[in-house]
């Protein structure tokens, strides 16, 4: 079991600054997931650990001993990356075995690691061919089962399912899931899919521009993102956000743009200043007038047959997308009356952190 901790990790390539120090901690046996848009710093955090790339300074610790200096092929640790990266002239048993090879492993001690981690990902079956043999799928089990066989310290896996089609990639991640269950090693997860980072994650880190925006639980980030970008980063379709004024009312806040009047009972804003009303699609619900906070004008719908989204406009709000649960049949242009339901409601100030987070 290997714990991963990153301390103060600033990345230059020649003159720029790409990673602007970053901290983190990977416990022993979790399942951290790195998040973010394209270019944020994830492929060059994963191989600065995997020891692919060098630090301009900081200090990697890897079970309390900084490795900084420590070539990748000594810091005992895979890396699975999206291409697979596998030796199309070899077999898939060589390809799973040639590392232990080249270790002078016992013959018997290798081909029983390769049949057991075949077994576990369900390759047995084609270990005599070569990857062009294979479907996307299977290569990407190949390039995992590379990894397992050597026993590393921990697995770094940099968008590893982002090559398959959609079926299969539902299907690999719960493999994924139920081999972290089973093997139970630390493993740092890139990628651009909102579920599997949800799902896989036991600690998703949001990254930013080289920085660490927020880090915790998947859900945590969900309820309680620490500003505008986690917001609107995390969830999807992404989180809606609106101008509104604070207006003081009686020792509590109306939250009021030219939509719409919300009495909240939020406490420490400032009267008369601007903020961004965070809600997200589920939020929103769909009701009848006198119930209703707003009225609006759909401007399309997405009927997915178990659900239905709204895309939606009024007066001063561009675009609402409003999730419904189910099947609604709606014409382009017709009016809906909407609620935000009150304890989902966020609140981010002008420099975009939220201020209803405590
Ligand atoms: N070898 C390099 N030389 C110079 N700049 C680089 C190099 N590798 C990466 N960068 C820059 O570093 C930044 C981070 O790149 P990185 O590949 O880590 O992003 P990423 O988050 O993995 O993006 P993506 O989601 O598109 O894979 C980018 O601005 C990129 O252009
Ligand atoms: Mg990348």
């Amino acid at each position: 079991m290997t714990e991963i901790i990153l301390k103060d990790i600033f990345k230059s390539y020649d003159q720029t600054e790409v990673i602007h120090g970053v901290n983190l901690k990977v416990e022993s046996g979790k399942f951290l997931v790195l998040v973010g848009p394209s270019g944020c710093g994830k492929s060059t955090l994963l191989r600065i650990i995997a020891g692919l790339e060098r630090i301009t300074s900081g200090e990697i610790l890897i079970d309390g001993n900084e490795v900084s200096n420590i070539p990748a092929s000594e810091r005992g640790l895979a890396m699975v990356f999206q291409s697979y990266a596998l030796y199309p002239h070899m077999s898939v048993f060589k390809n799973m075995a040639f590392a232990l090879e080249n270790l002078k492993m016992d013959k018997k001690i290798i081909e029983e690691k390769v049949n057991s981690a075949a077994k576990l990902l369900q390759i047995e079956d084609y270990l005599q061919r070569k990857p062009k043999a294979l479907s996307g799928g299977q290569r990407q089990r190949v390039a995992i089962g590379r990894a397992i066989v050597r026993d590393p310290k921990a697995f770094l896996f940099d968008e590893p399912l982002s090559n398959l089609d959609a079926e299969l990639r539902v299907t690999m991640r719960k493999e994924l899931s139920s081999l972290h269950e089973k093997i139970g090693g630390t493993m740092i997860y890139v990628t651009h899919d909102q579920v599997e980072a949800m799902t896989l994650a036991d600690q998703i880190v949001v990254l930013n521009n080289g920085y660490v925006a927020q880090a915790g639980a998947p859900l945590n980030l969900y309820n309680n993102p620490s500003d505008i970008f986690v917001a609107g980063f995390i969830g999807s379709p992404k989180m809606n956000f609106i101008k509104i004024t604070a207006d003081e009312n009686a020792g509590s806040f109306n939250l009021c743009s030219d939509s719409f009047n919300l009495k909240s009972g939020h406490k420490n804003l400032k009267h008369n200043s601007i903020y961004t009303l965070g809600i997200r699609p589920e939020h929103i619900e769909v009701t009848n007038k006198e119930d209703s906070d707003l009225i609006v004008n759909v401007d399309f719908s997405e009927q997915l047959g178990s659900e239905t989204y709204f895309y939606c406009n009024s007066k001063d709000i561009n675009q609402l997308i409003v999730h419904h649960t189910g099947q609604y049949k709606i014409n382009k242009g017709d009016e809906l009356y909407l609620r935000f339901k009150r304890d989902s409601l966020h609140l981010f100030s002008e420099d975009g952190m939220s201020v209803t987070n405590n």
